[in-house]
Order: structure tokens, then C-alpha cells, then sequence
């Protein structure tokens, strides 16, 4: 297992959309594997692929970040939101592709989505709570779609060209 790399805005890759994975081999096992060791050590409750600059329909969470809860390791491949409740939630939601920035975002409260776990099994699921906003964060990083694409056109600028001005700074 090895820790990768985590992109960071403005990096293009962040605003593209994924490809479907057509088959599940080592190479996901081990990006899989790369990828929960990479959202520990950072530490974050979930990661998407396109963070690590891989294209493709793959997401991985932990949302059991109490002290006293057991881990709870989710992956996800080839994800989808197939109902929504009209319940409504609000949750401080950040990014590890956007750090130190975070901002209440609306989702959702409740969701069922379906994917393929690692052995491509169909497996469809409810999930409430903070699974539920970090399922809905994560799938829209596979649209090439951030948090921050939620909040005023005037915030987002702003945090945008926060990291524009580090990124130039660390390219010098
Ligand atoms: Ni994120």
C-alpha cells in the first residue's frame, strides 16, 4: 500500500468527469487499498479517485469518526443516487482537495444508493446523517463537481484564487 498524492484546486483533473470501471482487478484492489490508506493518514472521512488523480468511479469513506466508534470502511465503485429524500440537511462539509476551507452545504438528509463493492456484487444501500452528505460529496467529485460549487459565486471565487496564488507559489 502506498499514500498518494492529494490534488488540490486549481488542479484541472478536480473538474472532470469519471469513467465507468468496466472491470475490477488488482489495479482497483490496490487503488482501492491506496486510497483508504491516503484518507487515514490525511486524516479525512472519504475519498474519490479523481483526488488522486485516477478517472475513474471509485470512492472510499470512513464516516465512523468518533474515538469510541469501530472503523467503518466503505468502498464504492461505479456509485449511484438512485432516490433522495425531500428532507433536507445541513452539514460543515470540507475537502481534502480543499484544505482548511469548509462551509455548511445543504443536501438531502436521506439517500439509497447502489454500486458494485470490490468483489462486483450490486450492492444498493440507505444511508442518513453524515453518511449521507459524504456519499452525495464524494459521488459529485466523480462529476467533476466540489463542495464549493455550492456556496455563493462570490465565496468560491474568493477561495479560488486563494489556491491559484498558493499553487503559483509552490510552482516557483
Ligand atoms: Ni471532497
Amino acid at each position: 500500500m502506498s499514500i498518494k498524492e492529494i490534488l488540490l484546486i486549481p488542479d484541472k483533473r478536480l473538474k472532470m468527469k469519471t469513467d465507468l470501471v468496466s472491470s475490477i482487478t488488482k489495479n482497483e484492489h490496490r487503488l482501492i487499498d491506496d486510497m483508504f490508506e491516503t484518507m487515514y493518514d490525511a486524516p479525512g472521512i472519504g475519498l474519490a479517485a479523481p483526488q488522486v488523480g485516477v478517472m475513474s468511479k471509485i470512492i472510499v469513506m470512513d464516516c465512523a469518526k468518533e474515538e469510541d466508534e469501530k472503523p467503518d470502511p466503505i468502498a464504492m465503485i461505479n456509485p449511484e443516487i438512485i432516490w433522495v429524500s425531500d428532507e433536507l440537511n445541513t452539514y460543515e462539509e470540507g475537502c481534502l482537495s480543499i484544505p482548511d476551507y469548509f462551509a455548511d452545504i445543504t443536501r438531502p438528509a436521506n439517500i439509497k444508493v447502489r454500486y458494485l463493492d470490490k468483489n462486483e456484487k450490486t450492492i444498493e444501500r440507505e444511508a442518513g446523517g453524515l453518511l449521507a452528505t459524504c456519499i452525495q460529496h464524494e459521488i459529485d467529485h466523480l462529476e467533476g463537481k466540489l463542495f464549493i460549487d455550492y456556496i455563493s459565486r462570490l465565496k468560491r471565487e474568493r477561495i479560488t484564487k486563494k489556491f491559484q496564488k498558493m499553487a503559483k507559489f509552490e510552482a516557483k
